[in-house]
């Protein structure tokens, strides 16, 4: 069944929520399979799948595709989509570009920052809005963790109430101290979902890529729960080696032959 932001929301304190990203159709799939709760269509898509150096060349029309291709391969799922760089840079641009990521199969949109006056005007227009601080990649100088002093810990803090009070359901803290991360859980009535968090937020994201280890390098804070890349080089590899020895299809012929079909 898929969830609601109420759900996720109530899921707060009682029951972990899992995230991961997804952007292909086969994926998202597996991911609904797999009964993982949500999925996010993040903009990560620009650096792990099209080869961009950052998310900020990933556009409304990428974004727009791929929430279209998830959402064929996960029906059931609660899928947020990504508002991509400037796509949400005032109220009205925001809502218009929402709308288009609703429209396209999200059931809730997620921006970066505290942009007060664009989340209230989401949610005013019946958005669901998941907020994300901490280190936030589209507007960010480098991949440092954030909040390690205190003056940087106080102004994620800030940024995290300012997001709650502006309406927003849910909020992904990326790569701040875990510590920082326990207290905004413990004092945020939304859910918070961590990626290079710690284990004291409510939930964990991790994108799919990574978690696969499908790439070449991989946030110090994700987890390879395979190397996959390892797998598709071997398959090309055996492919290659299967025609250029001619072997490849004629011990396929054999194999359907012996099959009987
Ligand atoms: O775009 C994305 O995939 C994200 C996650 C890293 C949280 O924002």
């Amino acid at each position: 069944m898929k969830l609601l932001s109420s759900d996720l929301l109530a899921m707060k304190g009682a029951t972990p929520i899992s995230m991961l990203t997804a952007y292909t159709c086969p994926v998202a799939r597996c991911v609904e399979t797999a009964g993982v709760a949500v999925i996010l269509v993040g903009d990560t898509v620009g650096m792990v799948e099209m080869g961009f150096e950052s998310t900020r060349d990933v556009t409304m029309e990428h974004i727009e595709y791929h929430v279209g291709a998830v959402r064929r391969g996960a029906p059931n799922t609660h899928i947020i989509g990504d508002l991509p760089y400037q796509a949400d840079k005032d109220p009205d641009t925001a809502l218009v570009n929402a709308n288009r990521l609703i429209a396209a199969g999200a059931d809730s949109v997620k921006l970066e920052g505290a942009k007060v006056d664009v989340i209230r005007h989401l949610v005013s227009h019946g958005i669901p809005v998941v907020g994300h601080t901490g280190l936030t990649p589209q507007t960010a100088k480098s991949f440092k963790k954030v909040g390690n002093t205190s003056s940087e810990a106080e102004k994620v803090k800030q940024e995290a109430r300012k997001i709650q009070q502006a309406g927003a359901f849910m909020l992904v803290l990326e790569h701040i101290p875990h510590a920082l991360a326990g207290q905004i859980t413990q004092e945020l009535l939304i859910p918070t979902i961590g990626i290079g968090a710690g284990s004291e937020c409510d939930g964990q994201v991790l994108v799919i890529n990574d978690a696969l280890g499908l790439g070449v390098d991989w946030p110090p804070f994700s987890k390879q729960f395979v190397h996959i890349s390892e797998t598709i080089t071997k398959v090309a590899r055996d492919y290659r080696e299967e025609v250029e020895g001619k072997a490849f299809p004629r011990n396929l012929s054999q194999l359907i032959g012996a099959q009987g079909s």
